[in-house]
């Protein structure tokens, strides 16, 4: 199993003090910087685009200078033109929603070639199906543990089969494909999710949440075990 890692999701950060937002759960111990991108279409919400993340990307490091990676979540139809758009914003990492693209294998290979990593992200009652044809070209399974479009929802607890489904898949494929949970992310539940087989867990609520960020990310770690 690969190492754990806690990428805290900015949806739920103070919008008007964004950069600061990034430093800080940089500084208290973040491994990625989460970006869900919302279209009012897609989803019925509406988030930030990539002007926002260009202007974030000189603030996703640490003191030491070391990047932390922009992992742009796109809930957003079409894909391929944002995806781009982001690319170029300086995003490190791109998932899309399959169901959101006319063409899910040109896609992956549009954010590849962008220089990207690519991810693809399957909703609480989508299957897992598409995965199996295009796994060489994915870098991330990202599964949605809420419906897409909202931070602070509760968990939904079938996520739990298909994670043991998608850790299998990936085991199988013999790939370096990182597998992500998103959605209702808490101190009181990652223990069972990383059971489920997740590597990479999204939390917003309940980092942003809270006053101390390190005593959240700390806690979620020794529930790991890391
Ligand atoms: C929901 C977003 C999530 C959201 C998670 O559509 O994709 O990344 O920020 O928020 P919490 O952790 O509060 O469920
Ligand atoms: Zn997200």
């Amino acid at each position: 199993m690969p190492a754990h890692l806690i990428a805290p999701s900015i949806l739920s950060a103070d919008f008007a003090r964004l950069g600061e937002e990034v430093r800080a759960v940089i500084e208290a111990g973040a491994d990625w910087i989460h970006f869900d991108v919302m279209d009012n279409h897609y989803v019925p919400n509406l988030t930030i685009g990539p002007a926002v993340a260009a202007a974030l990307k000189p603030h996703c490091q640490r003191p030491d200078g070391r990047a932390v990676p922009l992992d742009v979540h796109l809930m957003v139809e079409p894909v391929d033109a944002l995806a781009q758009a982001f690319a170029e914003a300086g995003a490190d990492i791109i998932s899309f929603h399959p169901e959101a693209s006319r063409h899910v294998d040109r896609t992956l290979q549009l954010i590849r070639a962008a220089g990207c990593r690519s991810g693809l992200v399957f909703n609480p009652a989508t299957p897992l199906g598409a995965l199996e044809w295009v796994i060489d070209k994915v870098d991330v399974v990202l599964l949605m543990s809420v419906n897409p479009g909202f931070g602070g929802q509760s968990f939904i607890d079938g996520t739990l089969a298909k994670c043991e489904r998608a850790r299998k898949l990936i085991e199988a494929s013999g790939r370096d494909i990182r597998l992500q949970i998103d959605g209702g992310i808490k101190i009181d539940n990652i223990r069972r999710v990383a059971d489920a087989g997740a590597d990479t867990f999204v939390a917003g609520s309940a980092i942003f949440g809270k006053p101390n960020y390190r005593e959240v990310i700390d806690a979620m770690r020794r529930e790991l075990g890391a």
